[in-house]
């Protein structure tokens, strides 16, 4: 399958971004990646930590009883959440580690939201190794949470040559990484679908 456009249909894909660090690289990735999937036929929502400017976690959504007391952002990121198919991260690499503004955002919102959806990993870094051991540690987080991570992880090593400000290719694979990581996406978020609209999902 790779390479080969096979999704049919257009998927609510939430995108969670993982910096948010003054000048941050994760802009540039992100309006790529946006443009992309939008491209496929995707519907996007960004999820940033920057613009929703969370503290560091003082409680998660699960555990908050009262969701009036909650910031409205925070409850409508999470509705967007729930009535979402897919879940990209666009994450950079901090100690060769998951960012702390990404884990901090993720367990903002309650487990139940993210189960049983599909997620994918964009990472990068200046560097050649492209933040892949982020990504491994991702996958783990991912999966934690209850979602399948597609098998390819689209990783972007130098991405200040890679990608310009404006998130426009700088050379031939960035299109051809993001095609087959959405491909992916469609293929098992499809499946997914079909199977909860046909017997639920276990609670
Ligand atoms: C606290 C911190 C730790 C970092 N650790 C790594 C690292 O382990 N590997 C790496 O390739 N780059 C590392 N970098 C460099 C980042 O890849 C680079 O700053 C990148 O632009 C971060 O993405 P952002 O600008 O979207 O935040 C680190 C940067 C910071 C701020």
């Amino acid at each position: 399958m790779a390479g080969k456009e096979v999704a049919k249909q257009s998927l609510k894909v939430v995108m969670f971004l993982g910096s948010a660090r003054e000048n941050r690289v994760c802009t540039r990735v992100s309006k790529f990646v946006h443009e992309q999937l939008t491209r496929s036929g995707h519907d996007v929502t960004v999820i940033d930590p920057l613009e929703m400017d969370l503290p560091v976690l003082r409680q998660s959504m699960m555990f908050v009883k009262d969701w009036t007391t909650l910031p409205e952002t925070m409850v409508k990121a999470n509705e967007t959440l729930v009535n979402s198919d897919t879940i990209v991260v666009i994450s950079p690499e901090y100690n060769h580690s998951i960012p702390p503004a990404l884990s901090n955002l993720i367990d903002h919102f309650p487990i139940s939201s993210y189960k049983y959806k599909v997620s994918g990993i964009v990472c990068y870094s200046p560097g050649p190794y492209g933040g892949m051991r982020a990504a491994m540690q991702l996958r783990c987080l991912l999966s934690e949470i209850g979602t399948i991570s597609v098998p390819h992880i689209f990783g972007i090593p130098h991405v200040t040559k890679a990608l310009d400000e404006d998130g426009k290719p700088l050379n031939e694979h960035m299109e051809s990484g993001a095609r087959k990581l959405i491909t992916q996406l469609g293929w098992y978020s499809e499946a997914l679908k079909a199977k909860k609209e046909k017997d639920g999902v276990p609670s």
